[in-house]
């Protein structure tokens, strides 16, 4: 039996709790006189026990059930243990508890056949009524208890949409504990009878109240106050569900309390239908789809079809000779709802005043928005839209040099004077990090010494990069705002959507940040604690305002956007993507150029059925959204504990830290890595409270440098055609593992697996190696692992794009557009004439973008100089494609008349 240590999360312990458990009592039934059966009644007995404290938070089996089979284990009965043993874990292997009543005792005994959810056709499990619990909070005694379940189940009706199962717990703790454990609950009564403690210390379940609270905090707590309190700190941790207080104080004092996700207080303790129908309607309003089922609807429709679509209705393929195998493929329904109809119950994206606008408005509730747009062509286009609503010519942006590259063409059709700040570079691993905030505020403080301020608009980066670097983004706003008030921030989240639905994640995503921020601006101790710091810092230098960490005036306004592509984490069908808007200021200031921005870039054929999977997707992560980021995580933190502790992978992979992604100064915590042989797992929520930069666990860096192959060749020649493992990004030197919330634990065992293999066939190679063979693979490690091209800055703008060269911000658009005309550029060789060129004393100046992939930002851009350190890292390269590099003709730079012609017509310009 493995420790209670070793596991990340209590659902995996529990799960195998439960096979272990089977196993046993199979065994001991069938032998309970054999050689070994003292031993296995007592790991039987353990791991009784060890259920004992999990179990209680679970509708099924349920206690009762439990202590049933526990009772008939001490009387003897081991067949009967056994059997319903068996028939909990396959209940809850197969989740057929979520679909009817199973019995456990042989009597009431029915076949196996449908318990399995794979078995059972789409079609019927669309038809089956979804399952949900309901966490009851109140110290009850068993009789007490038998009574309130009795009264919650008695209500049930035919016709209700949904069916549930209570869960009693006694405790504020416990229903912390519950809620952030058992992902099934989706709604919770707190009733007036709960205390404080839970009479568990099972330090795995206990990490769950650190999330929501300190000990401080529920200490603090007077008894009177422990329902509405709850009430609050579940909004904390999983603000999705829903929450009824029954109480016997009165209206008057309950008004003015922070009740969270409270949708209603009932003052009659035995209401029980009013709150079983509260109950279906909450968790109705996060199941109804709007556009999804008007589409369905639609789809029904016998539909005469005029217009320029014929896809339409499948009548093209219907009645097609030669492309018959779509329709196959695709199943009829998929051309039923192809339409470019906005009548019919359907809605206009580009107008929407339907159910288009209500899944977005829905969307806006779930991810924490004020407004939310949906996007059928992926971020890219989101990114396009937000800059260009927001930009004006000549605004100044901050912007994320490795960032994608939409933000740069976004800047080149804003017309932005965009200053670049660069991340920190992993050079050992050939990657970059993030931005750090003290690069930011010294930009920022640079550009208010020079009187420019009321021209910085937008600060722009990467939340959570590609490799999985995460910012502290409410520190970032805070002390941007306290000195640049009205800065507005994307947040490019393209690959956070999912991070809202799990509670350490939710603090470091924009929505939430700008959340928080709104209420601690509007505190009086906030207010306080400004004045404090305006008057320690009154004259303070540079220096002292970056190593401060700086409030924000009170009367800051908060102007956030994120944009997510909710296809690269969520359930949406490719390029379905959101943008997420917080801005005080959109109605008064961004609404109408929004829009015109919007209409610039989205087409006026949107793709229903990408629209309808946002909508879908949106119900989803509403109402498991928590289980799924759980899940995946679970599955991202055993595959980093099994690299980790395998001694044969050990000796060709290592997983990639904390430690190793982030320096040491960005990390506050100290916090090194989530798991250690020595330590074991790492509670991360402090430091994704705390550090400046945290490392996203759910992306899984592999150094393989160590195999002697580079990264593109591990991944092309060795996962995917040897192994038929995908994935997208390398390095030189390493690979990225993303899991997603559709990966599980085979598919993590079966790429543990599969690494084991290939580490196995090295070390048989080596043995079989002569001594040559083996001093070569040790100089191609040594090659990938120790020899790598330092990475390179920003440069700077040429003098005839740099609008300023103290603060370093340029124009890229007439670096671009000068482009066009052919007789402004020319190529120079990288191997040749650029070295001869830069020898001479010419300033290289480039005409493109220059963006290798991987990694895929550009490291040169349009009226970027090229720098000795560029040109190394560009020779050093060996990825197969670089967009924007002619390999026949070489690097596209301006040639020196065109850049003299712009800096003498820019001087004359000034002098006049
Ligand atoms: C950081 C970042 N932003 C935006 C995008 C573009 O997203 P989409 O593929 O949805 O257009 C990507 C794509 O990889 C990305 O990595």
């Amino acid at each position: 039996m493995q420790d209670v240590s070793d596991y990340y999360s209590a659902i995996q312990l529990r799960a195998d709790r439960w096979s272990s458990l089977r196993e046993r009592t199979r065994s001991f039934a069938r032998n309970p006189q054999g050689k070994r059966a003292a031993q296995v009644k007592q790991e039987i007995h353990d791991l009784f026990e060890s259920l004992e404290v999990i179990e209680p938070y679970w509708a099924f089996p349920g206690m009762q059930a439990f202590d049933h089979i526990r009772r008939q284990f001490d009387h003897g009965s081991y067949d009967d243990v056994a059997y319903a043993v068996h028939r909990a874990t396959r209940g809850l292997t197969t989740g057929a508890y979520r679909r009817r009543h199973i019995p456990l005792d042989r009597d009431g005994a029915d076949s196996e056949d449908h318990d399995d959810e794979a078995m059972q056709s789409l079609e019927s499990r669309a038809l089956q009524k979804p399952y949900f619990e309901v966490l009851i909070v109140d110290d009850v005694n068993e009789h007490q208890e038998r009574w309130i379940r009795n009264n919650i189940t008695s209500m049930r009706r035919a016709e209700d949409a949904f069916t549930y199962e209570p869960v009693v717990v006694p405790s504020l703790q416990d229903a912390l504990i519950a809620v952030l454990f058992n992902h099934n609950i989706q709604a919770i009564i707190v009733r007036p009878g709960l205390r404080m403690e839970s009479k568990f210390d099972l330090p795995l379940l206990h990490r769950y109240i650190n999330q929501a609270g300190s000990d401080e905090d529920l200490d603090a707590m007077e008894p009177e106050n422990y329902g509405p309190e709850l009430c609050r700190l579940v909004a904390k941790v999983r603000p999705e569900l829903d929450a009824y207080l029954v109480t016997e104080r009165s209206v008057e004092a309950i008004a003015g309390m922070d009740l969270g996700i409270c949708r209603r207080v009932f003052y009659n303790q035995e209401d029980f239908l009013e709150l079983h129908l509260n109950i279906l309607r909450g968790v109705q309003a996060r199941f109804k789809t709007p556009f999804f089922t008007a589409l369905k609807e639609y789809s029904k429709q016998p539909t005469g079809v005029f217009h320029a679509m014929p896809i339409s209705r499948g009548k093209s393929i219907s009645r097609s000779h030669w492309i018959q195998d779509m329709g196959a493929f695709y199943g009829p329904n998929i051309f039923l709802a192809e339409t470019s109809a906005t009548s019919g119950g359907l809605d206009s994206l580009l107008e929407p005043h339907g159910p288009i606008k209500e899944a977005q408005e829905l969307a806006s509730r779930a991810f924490g928005s004020r407004q939310t747009f949906f996007a059928t062509n992926g971020t890219s286009t989101c990114n396009k839209i937000v800059v260009q609503a927001l930009v004006r010519p000549g605004d100044i942006v901050l912007v994320d040099r490795d960032c994608h590259k939409s933000h740069h063409y976004g800047m080149v059709l804003a017309g932005a004077q965009v200053r670049y700040i660069d991340s920190y570079p992993l050079n050992e691993y050939s990657m970059y990090g993030a931005v750090p905030l003290s690069e930011i505020k010294e930009k920022l403080l640079k550009l208010k010494a020079a009187g420019k301020l009321d021209q910085v608009r937008m600060l722009l980066l990467t939340n959570c990069t590609f490799d999985g670097i995460v910012y502290n983004v409410e520190r970032v706003m805070e002390e941007c705002l306290a000195i640049k008030p009205d800065l507005i921030f994307l947040w490019d989240e393209a690959w956070f959507a999912f991070a809202r639905f799990g509670p350490v994640y939710r603090q470091r995503t924009g929505m939430n940040a700008a959340n928080v921020l709104r209420a601690r601006l509007k505190s009086e101790a906030h207010a306080k604690a400004w004045e404090a710091q305006q008057a320690e810092l009154d004259g303070a230098d540079h220096e002292t305002l970056i190593n401060t960490r700086l409030i924000p005036p009170p009367d800051a306004r908060v102007r956030v956007y994120t944009t997510q592509s909710t296809h690269k984490t969520l359930t949406s069908l490719r390029q379905g993507s959101m943008i997420h808007v917080n801005d005080q200021d959109f109605k008064g200031e961004v609404e109408q150029s929004f829009h015109e921005a919007y209409m610039t870039h989205t087409s006026t054929s949107p793709n229903y059925q990408i629209i309808a999977s946002l909508d879908v997707g949106r119900r989803q992560v509403e109402l498991e959204g928590f289980e799924f980021v759980q899940r995946q995580l679970e599955a991202a933190m055993s595959m980093r504990r099994a690299i980790a502790t395998h001694p044969l992978l050990a000796k060709y992979f290592k997983v990639l830290t904390s430690g190793d992604m982030i320096p040491e100064a960005h990390r506050e915590t100290g916090v090194e890595s989530y798991y250690s042989q020595e330590q074991g797992w790492t509670d991360y929520f402090e430091c994704w409270e705390k550090d400046e930069f945290v490392l996203d666990p759910t992306r899984v860096t592999l150094a393989v440098g160590g195999t002697g192959w580079d990264g593109d060749t591990f991944k092309t020649k060795i996962l995917m055609d040897r192994y038929g493992i995908q994935i997208n990004k390398t390095s030189r030197n390493t690979v990225l593992f993303m899991t997603n919330i559709g990966t599980t634990r085979s598919s993590v065992a079966y790429l543990i697996e599969v690494l084991v293999e290939i580490a196995k066939s090295l070390d048989e190679l080596d043995g079989d190696a002569s001594l040559m063979e083996k001093r070569a693979f040790e100089n191609r490690v040594k090659n990938l692992m120790h020899d790598l091209p330092p990475l390179p800055d920003f440069s700077r703008f040429h003098p005839a794009f740099e609008a300023d060269p103290v603060t370093g911000e340029g124009d890229i658009r007439s670096a671009f557009f000068l482009s066009y005309d052919e007789a402004n550029c020319d190529y120079l060789e990288l191997n040749g004439s650029v070295r001869q060129a830069m020898e001479s004393g010419r300033e290289v100046v480039s005409a493109s973008f220059i963006i290798p992939y991987p990694p895929g930002f550009p490291i040169l851009v349009p009226g970027q100089v090229v720098s000795e350190e560029i040109l190394a890292f560009m020779r050093a390269l060996d990825v197969n494609e670089i967009h924007g590099y002619r390999p026949d003709l070489g690097l596209r730079v301006f040639t020196t008349e065109a850049l003299n012609g712009l800096v003498e017509k820019k001087t004359a310009q000034t002098a006049s």
